[in-house]
């Protein structure tokens, strides 16, 4: 004799007769064949395979049946749940296997479109240009300097010992501003910037002044009315000519590479004594079988700008002891710089705003 049924729910006895055994099952089976998508699965499980199903009910009851018969309807339910389970499993796997599809389908990107991005743009190469050379001085413990483009004639001319007799200070290469005796000019070299900085610190002074400067230039290839200049200045006690000159090697190399040094030819400006032409290795030939280079046109050195020692006249307009303090100081054209060190051979190309030659530089520096 079996003891008390505890599980036993009247309420919710559910026939275990053969056929309606099949019928959940069937029904089971039918449900899970049509359930569209993963969503629809999941309730079909609960329906058919949960704990409220007919056939889990079912199986809830075959312990209340008599002994004989408990072995039979086991086999039948377990069965039909197993059929369920197997069928609810493949079905469950197919599903998956269309949603990966639909979705792989639906976010593929097509890399070949084309965008509707903003090209980025690109900073100028006179700009990165003048940065970079602001660097190499500056990790030499120097300052950058800056001066009004718009200058005193005084401070362009006079404190630098160019007299008022100085060809330079003509109709011919400088921009007056109006009316001409207002003694205001467009700077026609960053040198002013040497003059303000002598009259404003005490030495040492180891300046360097990227800037634009005016001249009444035409505009070609080579010439532009507009253009920049890199001034240098450094005044301290004993300094020389050979400073100047490991110095500007430096920079060289800096700007060029290894292995480009730079040569002095005797020149002259009013505001340096003695004074030189800087010229710089040439950087394609290096000097070495020159005559068919085309950069330095044979020569193996190519012209880069004017240098020299301080002139003590100078120092003593501007307040500096020239008993005491010594300096050098050198001038050079970036635009020129960044000629020979991008290869671009007119000018103009830096003045015209073309973003497809701005941009070539975008990634530089
Ligand atoms: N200011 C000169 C020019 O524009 C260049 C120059 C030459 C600057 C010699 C200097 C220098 O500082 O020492 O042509």
């Amino acid at each position: 004799m079996s003891g008390p049924n505890t599980d036993y729910d009247p309420v919710e006895v559910t026939p275990l007769k053969p056929e309606e055994v099949e019928a959940a099952r069937d029904a089971a089976l039918a449900a899970i064949a049509g359930a569209a998508d993963l969503e629809a699965l999941k309730q079909v499980r609960i329906d058919h395979a949960g704990d409220r199903s007919a056939l889990a009910l079912a199986n809830r009851e075959i312990g209340a049946l008599p002994p004989q018969a408990r072995k039979e309807a086991g086999q039948r339910i377990g069965q039909a749940r197993g059929a369920v389970t197997q069928a609810l499993a493949a079905r469950q796997a197919v599903l998956e296997a269309e949603h990966e599809e639909r979705m792989l389908a639906e976010e593929t990107v097509d890399v070949t479109l084309p965008t509707d991005r903003v090209p980025a743009g690109a900073r100028h190469p006179l700009t990165t240009g003048s940065e970079l050379i602001a660097d190499i001085f500056v990790a030499m413990g120097w300052e950058v300097a800056e001066g009004p483009v718009i200058e005193a004639e005084w401070l362009n001319f006079d404190a630098l010992n160019l007299g008022p007799d100085h060809p330079a200070r003509t109709m011919q290469d400088t921009f007056w501003t109006d009316p001409p005796e207002s003694g205001v000019v467009l700077r026609t070299h960053t040198s002013p910037v040497q003059a303000r900085t002598m009259l404003t610190r005490t030495p040492p002074i180891y300046v360097v002044c990227p800037g634009r400067v005016f001249r009444t230039d035409e505009y070609d290839a080579t010439h532009s009315p507009v253009f920049h200049q890199v001034e240098g200045l450094a005044i301290d006690e004993g300094i020389t000519m050979a400073h100047l000159k490991g110095t500007l090697d430096h920079f060289a190399t800096a700007m060029f590479g290894e292995g480009i040094t730079t040569r002095f030819r005797p020149s002259y400006f009013p505001f340096t004594e003695p004074s030189a032409e800087v010229d710089l290795r040439c950087f394609v030939c290096r000097g070495v079988d020159s005559q068919d280079c085309r950069t330095c046109r044979g020569e193996g050195w190519i012209e880069w700008g004017g240098c020299g020692v301080v002139n003590p006249r100078v120092l003593t307009a501007c307040g500096v002891d020239a008993e005491r303090y010594t300096g050098f100081a050198f001038g050079m054209g970036i635009d020129r710089t960044l000629m020979f060190r991008h290869d671009i051979e007119d000018l103009r190309a830096l003045f015209e705003g073309d973003v497809r030659f701005t941009t070539t530089f975008g990634s530089e520096l």
